[in-house]
């Protein structure tokens, strides 16, 4: 392979995030976050030569891609030739930021190839995949189609082309092997997000982090069944030629599981949105707790007892992976801050939101009528609403003040009493916003059964678990994401297992506190990148030097201590987190930091291949920095001095505080650390035992 000195390289993305067997929830994971959001700014550094291509699944392509005809003409005669040849493959533009071009492979088009090419994996590689897991069965498909694609553009390229493959997750991983087996002039990165048999072992209760070196690999592999999945994982970090993965945390995991260490760790970044106005993501906070706070009048009408303005809205989301994500340690929590919330007498009420999709039949009828009688109260208030109007208009004409006890007649009051009558209920709020399938044997309902958090008038802390993720199309919850996040108050995410963790990136660019850990990869990257986190918002829950018990006590404190701000130290804590932003931008990550330096490092290793048995890595320096401190003081209230003084709640509503210059002076001396010179910073982090 030449230098791409003379012609421009080209760089393909592979990513199984679309695959279709997976349905609606891969198309909403994280890995697929890593790639939607990187797109723009990767567009922009590599402009025409970008190109993303995954598995092609019609509903998605009807909303998100412009099919177009090939944009050059090498690959116009690659996508006739497969076309020619059995394959279905298409072209055309993402319909995201940075509109990239995306090369879309139908797997299932090709499905009566899967035997020959199992036999082939087979053969060369010495890998069996059985018939029943369909997620392995396409990904040899997709593993096979893309070697086709990159071997077919090499051929149908005037000039010999400098391509560099990046893969992501196991899933994707088989193009690279074959790509490697076939010899293609291609370089290759392979990105793993998490390790199979890490998250297999840790939702099964193992005692991951100390016994790390210990695991036989293959036996735990084939113990749960995934042996050959593993081999296809494995395979693909075995030969590519450079193997990244987000976070240091996964770069341990990843030597001792698939025995070898990662050469480069990219952390995960997002696009940050800049607003002019420096307050706007504060109003946007407004507007979006108010619709929440409509759901919530809905969903416990006639049990209305609690004050919406006091409640404060926590939420855990992401992929279902109870023990995983934490949402065990985040119940047992709720738990004991329910009844510490209870002997304190506190005002406040919580309500902690889950967004986990699970297997479900649908909205259940509760919750649906939920929406329906606070409808009815609205158009009902609406209706009475007008005839006042008119009766108090008719008075003034006539030059009259109203005799205000005739404004109402017997109509309204029997209209009013009917709808009072239909918020008489007789069973609790449900915890549950949909049918589930499996209710009896679901973790999270079974841990709230065991815990008692039933949505009482006596609980301080409600739950509702919405077993779907967000679509601003919903019947019940009509709002997306993002505008949810918005609007809740923390973000609680105590993961066990979490190589990065964007749930608790995208709170922290929105302004939102969260909470995370010290066995997540977000945790990790702001614990080194910044001074005092909690002072920022971020919360970093410490889930390796001391037992469940002990997190979940230190868990309690954190929400006992957000439950117990003032609606000021909630503004200007917020304000705090968003000013951190910067940190996780792909721009900042990606031009700065890290990208660039693994497609420059991928080219250059496999240059050094003619002279080299094998790739010649150099180490990565990583730039040190680090957030300083606030300028003022944190906000919780055990701190709190002047900058957050003690008032009434009728103050609390935004005014301009100092706070806004010192957000100033915090920009100033945040700025500084980027550019500081090289810290000399030891990779390798030695895992420390957990009790
Ligand atoms: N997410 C979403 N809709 C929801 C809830 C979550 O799109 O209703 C997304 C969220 O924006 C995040 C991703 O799901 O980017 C979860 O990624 P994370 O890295 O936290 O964990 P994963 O679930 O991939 O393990
Ligand atoms: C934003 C808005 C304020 C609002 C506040 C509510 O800051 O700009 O107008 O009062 O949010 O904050 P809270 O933490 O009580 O939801
Ligand atoms: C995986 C991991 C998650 C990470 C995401 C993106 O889904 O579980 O922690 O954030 O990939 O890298």
């Amino acid at each position: 392979l030449q230098t791409g000195r003379d012609y421009p390289p080209i760089l393909c993305s592979f990513s199984p995030s679309w695959l279709p067997n997976h349905s609606r929830f891969v198309a909403v994971g994280g890995i697929y976050t890593v790639i939607q959001t990187k797109a723009r700014l990767t567009c922009e550094e590599w402009g025409e030569n970008y190109f993303l291509v995954g598995p092609y699944m019609e509903s998605s392509v009807r909303t998100q891609v412009e099919l177009i005809e090939p944009c050059n003409a090498a690959l116009r005669r690659t996508i006739d030739k497969m076309n020619s040849s059995g394959c279905k493959v298409y072209f055309g533009r993402w319909l995201i930021e940075g509109s990239p071009y995306v090369i879309l492979l139908d797997v299932g088009f090709t499905a009566w190839s899967l035997d020959r090419w199992k036999s082939e994996l087979w053969e060369n590689c010495s890998i069996g995949v059985p018939w029943f897991d369909r997620e392995a069965n396409d990904a040899i498909l997709f593993g096979f189609l893309t070697a086709w694609l990159l071997g077919e553009v090499c051929t149908q390229c005037d000039e010999p082309p400098h391509i560099v493959a990046h893969f992501h997750e196991w899933l994707a991983g088989l193009g690279l092997v074959l790509c490697r087996q076939r010899q293609l002039p291609v370089a290759t990165i392979f990105t793993t997000h998490a390790t199979l048999l890490g998250r297999y072992l840790c939702a099964g209760n193992v005692d991951f982090y100390n016994n790390l070196a210990e695991f036989n690999v293959d036996k735990e592999a084939g113990d749960r069944q995934i042996y050959h999945r593993y081999c296809l994982e494995r395979a693909a970090v075995r030969c590519t030629h450079v193997f990244t993965t987000v976070s240091q945390i996964t770069a341990i995991e990843a030597e001792h599981l698939l025995k070898r260490k990662p050469d480069i760790v990219t952390p995960n970044g997002l696009n940050v949105k800049k607003f002019s106005a420096m307050h706007e993501f504060q109003n946007l906070h407004a507007q979006s707790k108010a619709r929440i706070q409509e759901f919530v009048r809905g969903h416990f009408y006639g049990h209305l007892d609690f004050n919406l303005d006091k409640t404060v809205f926590l939420f855990i989301a992401g992929r279902y992976e109870f023990s995983n994500k934490g949402a065990d340690i985040f119940l047992e929590a709720l738990a004991r801050l329910n009844y510490l919330l209870r002997v304190n007498h506190s005002d406040v009420t919580i309500i902690a939101f889950f967004i986990m999709p699970a297997r479900t039949n649908n909205f259940n009828v509760e919750t649906l009528k939920g929406q329906a009688v606070r409808k009815q109260l609205w158009d009902t208030a609406q209706t009475v609403k007008e005839h006042f109007g008119k009766k108090l208009y008719e008075s003034l004409l006539v030059g009259q003040l109203p005799d205000v006890s005739k404004m109402l007649d017997k109509e309204d009051f029997t209209m009013m009493k009917r709808a009072i009558f239909a918020t008489q209920r007789q069973c609790l709020p449900p915890v549950c916003s949909h049918n589930m399938l499996e209710d009896s044997s679901d973790p999270i309902l079974n841990c709230i059964r065991r815990i008692g958090l039933f949505n009482t008038a006596q609980d301080r802390v409600k739950v509702i678990f919405h077993p779907e993720f967000l679509s601003s199309t919903s019947p019940l919850l009509p709002m997306d994401y993002e505008e949810f996040v918005r609007g809740c108050h923390l973000g609680v995410f105590p993961s066990y297992y979490e190589p990065w963790g964007y749930t608790p990136a995208e709170c922290t660019v929105m302004g939102i506190p969260s909470i995370s850990t010290n066995l997540s990869g977000f945790g990790c990257f702001m614990e080194e990148h910044i001074a005092d986190p909690s002072a920022y918002g971020i919360y970093i829950l410490d889930r390796r030097y001391c037992g469940v018990d002990e997190s979940c006590n230190q868990l309690t404190s954190f929400l006992f201590q957000f439950c117990q701000q003032s609606r000021r130290q909630r503004i200007i804590q917020r304000n705090r987190t968003e000013r951190l932003s910067d940190l996780l931008d792909w721009r900042y990550l990606g031009r700065v930091r890290y990208y660039t330096h693994t497609h420059t490092h991928t080219q250059n290793t496999v240059n050094c291949f003619s002279d080299h048995e094998g790739p010649m890595l150099c180490p990565l320096s990583a730039t040190g920095f680090r957030y300083p401190r606030p300028a003022s003081v944190p906000p919780s209230p055990a701190h709190s001095l002047h900058s957050s003084p003690h008032h009434s709640e009728a103050e609390d509503e935004e005014e301009p505080y100092d706070e806004d210059l010192e957000a100033e002076k915090d920009r100033v001396n945040i700025r500084q650390p980027f550019n500081m010179p090289n810290r000399n910073k030891n990779q390798t982090v030695s895992l420390p035992e957990k009790n």
